[in-house]
């Protein structure tokens, strides 16, 4: 038997440890350790920690859009319905694993040539989730003076364009500026921290006019637009969302203490490292080891701060 003090020593390290140990469906000690990205397929990893009976708060992620987007291993071009029916498994899998007040958030794009998809795969989730929200993700936007308004500094611009985009070489279609951001829930009515990524009013006769502008916080709404930070040397990934997105996700969520959020599809790391800034715990699955590297250096290595803040759109 170990002496009292040491024991109550014992039982304080292992609560600040992040490991996560349960049983196995086979009786053997298994070992989940938080704030790790696994090498794995997520529907199996989903499945280990639903035998685990680890459930999550957030999920937050970016799949493959299936648009033959040159990864490392993967391989972006399955046969449409193959790769809807995959969309459909990863929305199975992660219910079982999402608390019954939790949020997944679900990035996706498309292209002018095929502008359904992001909706397909979205009709694939509404089989098993309620669809709460839909956010309009904007990475660049042109403003004319006129449409700002005459009390707003950004008048002085004159016409403006922030962020940036890939643009299309065509006669026919428009550059695409924007992705969408299907925010799914277990019952559509979950409760939000929507001031917590509020805007403050333009025009403050508003607080205490409205009954319930009691603070100078308003809801953002559904248009976000978060600029990707310029990126100096190559890209060590082709398709990867701006820290600030799955950030404001989180946020917007709501973040309570002992929070676990997933990205199944985790990329190079930026839901890992918005759950950093956020000072929250994470799991992240990808099945590349070179991107499972790069995200792994940038957690050990980035001062966090260099990252695209708030107020820190760039013009264009
Ligand atoms: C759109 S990217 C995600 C990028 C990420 N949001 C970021 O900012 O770095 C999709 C990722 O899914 C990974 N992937 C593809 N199939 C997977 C699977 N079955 N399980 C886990 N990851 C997978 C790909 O290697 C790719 O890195």
């Amino acid at each position: 038997m170990l002496p009292p003090a040491l024991a109550a020593n014992c039982y304080h390290l292992i609560q600040k440890c992040d490991k996560v140990i349960k049983k196995s469906a086979h009786g053997l000690n298994t070992l989940i350790n938080l704030n790790r990205i696994y090498q794995e397929d997520c529907l199996s990893f989903m499945s280990k920690l639903k035998d685990q009976k680890i459930l999550v708060d957030v999920i937050v992620t970016s799949p493959p859009y299936n648009m033959n987007k040159e990864y490392g291993i993967y391989k972006d071009n399955k046969e449409r319905e193959k790769y809807l029916q995959w969309m459909k498994n990863v929305a199975e899998k992660s219910y079982d694993i999402l608390k019954d007040d939790g949020s997944f958030f679900l990035n996706v794009g498309g292209r002018p040539v095929d502008p359904t998809s992001p909706f397909e795969v979205a009709t694939q989730f509404r089989t098993i989730y309620e669809l709460q929200n839909t956010i309009h993700w904007i990475k660049s936007v042109s403003i004319d003076a006129e449409d700002v308004g005459k009390n707003n500094e950004f008048r002085e611009y004159g016409n403006i364009s922030i962020g940036h985009f890939k643009p299309i070489v065509s006669d026919r279609y428009l550059s695409d500026l924007q992705e969408y951001i299907f925010h799914f829930t277990k019952t559509g009515n979950i409760k939000l921290d929507k001031l917590r990524i509020g805007v403050t009013y333009q025009d403050k006769t508003n607080i205490g006019r409205w009954k319930s502008a009691k603070q100078d916080k308003r809801d953002r709404g559904n248009v976000w637009l978060i600029s990707y930070p310029t990126i100096q040397e190559g890209r060590p990934h082709p398709a990867v969302f701006p820290i600030k997105l799955p950030e404001r996700c989180i946020n917007l969520h709501g973040i309570k203490p002992n929070m676990l959020v997933y990205d199944p599809f985790m990329g190079i790391g930026n839901t890992a490292l918005a759950c950093l800034r956020l000072g929250l715990n994470y799991l992240g699955t990808e099945i590349d080891a070179e991107y499972i590297k790069v995200a792994q250096d940038k957690i050990a290595s980035t001062p966090l701060e260099t990252y695209l803040s708030e107020d820190n759109h760039e013009f264009i």
